[in-house]
């Protein structure tokens, strides 16, 4: 284990990647007890990717017959995404629950940030698809940095930028080495791309609604033709956009993962914000960094809008 975790005092290694004693409880539960069906839909990230931003638009894509985007009454508009998409270890299997799955609608939607390599079996064998988002690790570094110092306890002290620094690029950071987890779902997606789509934070920012035909046309349910002509998926993409969804009630005041406050996963919601944060050298170490562990895989990233 290693002293001064993020967000607790010690964080662990476990099956490679690096998470907390309650995730890991909560995991081996998953291992043990969870069973894919085949369409089922499981949405990937590693923390401050993006998460939130994809549970939203997966729900309001897959649930836009029932709920168009522009109702009064939509899911979104009350719930936080994360209580509409529920996480495997933050929700589900938390606390040492087995929840009961079989009468969750269908396609049942779940979102992890375990490692691909590291997800229960009948996940990665089945047919079910994963949608995996990715973000540029400068600004996946600061966004973490910053939420994590916002959960910190009140006893401990304040997380200082460059030790965070330092240990993220030693891959100590939740759910990481953060190269091999984009690693394990990129490869996955160039093998078998019916089964993973991997999408880019930057892209789907620079052009959502192009990003969203694709998640759509994967998920199964692409937009039809009259869909487009009525502009569905632009509502789509109003509804789920930062603006909107950070000035709603419920992200202002409620509690949906554990007891973080709703509010803490809405912060800038931008490309780039990195360049407010890190030193030149600091650009410099994780560059290389980058280079090493990314380089020669084909991953690249957009690092500024
Ligand atoms: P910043 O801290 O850079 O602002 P996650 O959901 O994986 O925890 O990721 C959090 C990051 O996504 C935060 O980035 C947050 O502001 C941003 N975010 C949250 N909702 C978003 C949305 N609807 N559209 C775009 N970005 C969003």
């Amino acid at each position: 284990f290693l002293e001064r975790g993020w967000r607790t005092p010690y964080i662990y290694q476990f099956q490679g990647f690096w998470c907390q004693p309650k995730e890991i409880q909560a995991i081996l539960l998953f291992h043990k007890h969870f069973q894919a069906r085949e369409s089922d839909i499981i949405l990937a990230t590693i923390p401050k990717s993006g998460t939130t931003w994809l549970k939203a638009l997966a729900f309001a894509i897959l649930n836009r017959k029932q709920f168009p985007a522009f109702s009064n009454n939509h899911p979104l508009l009350v719930s936080n995404p994360h209580d509409l998409v529920p996480f495997f270890e933050y929700k589900l299997y938390a606390n040492n629950q087995i929840p009961d799955l079989s009468k969750y609608p269908e396609p049942r939607t779940f979102a992890t940030h375990i490692p691909f390599q590291s997800l229960e079996e009948s996940i990665k064998k089945s047919n079910c698809k994963i949608v995996y988002i990715c973000r540029n690790p400068f600004d996946t570094f600061i966004s973490s940095w910053i939420y994590c110092n916002k959960l910190r306890a009140e006893t401990l002290p304040p997380l200082l930028r460059e030790d965070c620094f330092n240990m993220y690029c030693n891959g100590a950071i939740g759910f990481g080495p953060f190269w091999d987890h984009m690693l394990g779902y990129w490869k996955e997606s160039l093998e078998r791309p019916d089964k993973v789509l991997f999408l880019k934070y930057e892209d789907m920012k620079e052009d959502t609604s192009f990003h969203l035909k694709k998640l759509a046309k994967f998920l199964g349910c692409p937009f039809s033709m009259e869909e487009e002509k009525e502009r569905v998926i632009e509502d789509i993409a109003k509804l789920c956009s930062f603006e909107k969804m950070k000035n709603l009630e419920v992200n202002k005041s409620g509690k949906s993962i554990m007891n973080f406050e709703n509010r803490h996963l809405f912060r800038k919601g931008e490309v780039g914000d990195w360049m407010n944060y890190l030193s030149p050298s600091m650009v410099e170490q994780l560059t290389q960094v980058m280079e090493e562990k990314l380089g020669g895989s084909g991953l690249e990233f957009k690092l500024l809008s």
